[in-house]
């Protein structure tokens, strides 16, 4: 199973896969970040066809076409922003893991990757959210496999740092 998880230092827009996630705000009109990296790419129509979602609830997830982007599809999903860690953060971030994979499964990718969701302008912190995410894909992963490449593509080196620790061996 680790040999489906794979670590790399480098900008999501660019990679060939089934789905990118997206690390979006409740009104998925885009934003900063991998946000707004993601939009950039996809082009206008990516934007056009998130004003049809009215939105996504923080945890929740909602899947798209990828357009301009290498990737068929883009799944929006919500991250908490850091309150402190008493606003229930650790479930909404696994549950933007849970609810990113369960668009992945149903439409039948098999390719997924994820951005350190959360860690930027969310302030989620870094080791906690890289955790969170660490557990939440191998618990799904022992369950349910039908995907078959899961990529973390973290950009920054200090969570690249924290990523390639954790999934080390
Ligand atoms: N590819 C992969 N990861 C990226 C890229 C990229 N091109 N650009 C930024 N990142 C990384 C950041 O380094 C960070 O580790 O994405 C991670 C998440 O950071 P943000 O993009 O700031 O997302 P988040 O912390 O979830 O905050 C979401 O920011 O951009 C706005 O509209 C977005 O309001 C929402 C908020």
């Amino acid at each position: 199973m680790h040999n489906m998880i794979e670590i790399i230092q480098g900008d999501i827009t660019k990679l060939e896969v089934d789905a990118i996630v997206n690390a979006a705000n409740n009104s998925l009109l885009g934003g900063g970040g991998v946000d707004g990296a993601i939009h950039r790419v996809a082009g206008i129509e990516l934007l056009e066809e998130c004003k049809l979602l009215y939105g996504c609830n923080t945890g929740e997830a909602k899947i798209t076409n990828g357009y301009n982007l290498a990737a068929k599809h883009v799944i929006h999903t919500v991250g908490p922003i850091w309150k402190g860690g008493l606003d229930n953060e650790q479930i909404l971030l696994e549950n933007c893991y849970i609810n990113s994979m369960r668009l992945a499964f149903e439409n039948n990718c098999k390719s997924i990757a994820f951005p350190a969701i959360s860690t930027g302008v969310y302030r989620f912190p870094k080791e906690q959210a890289a955790d969170i995410a660490k557990h939440t894909i191998q618990n799904i992963l022992k369950e349910k496999n039908s995907l078959e490449k899961v990529i973390f593509a973290i950009f920054d080196l200090e969570n690249y740092d924290i990523y390639s620790h954790l999934f080390k061996g």
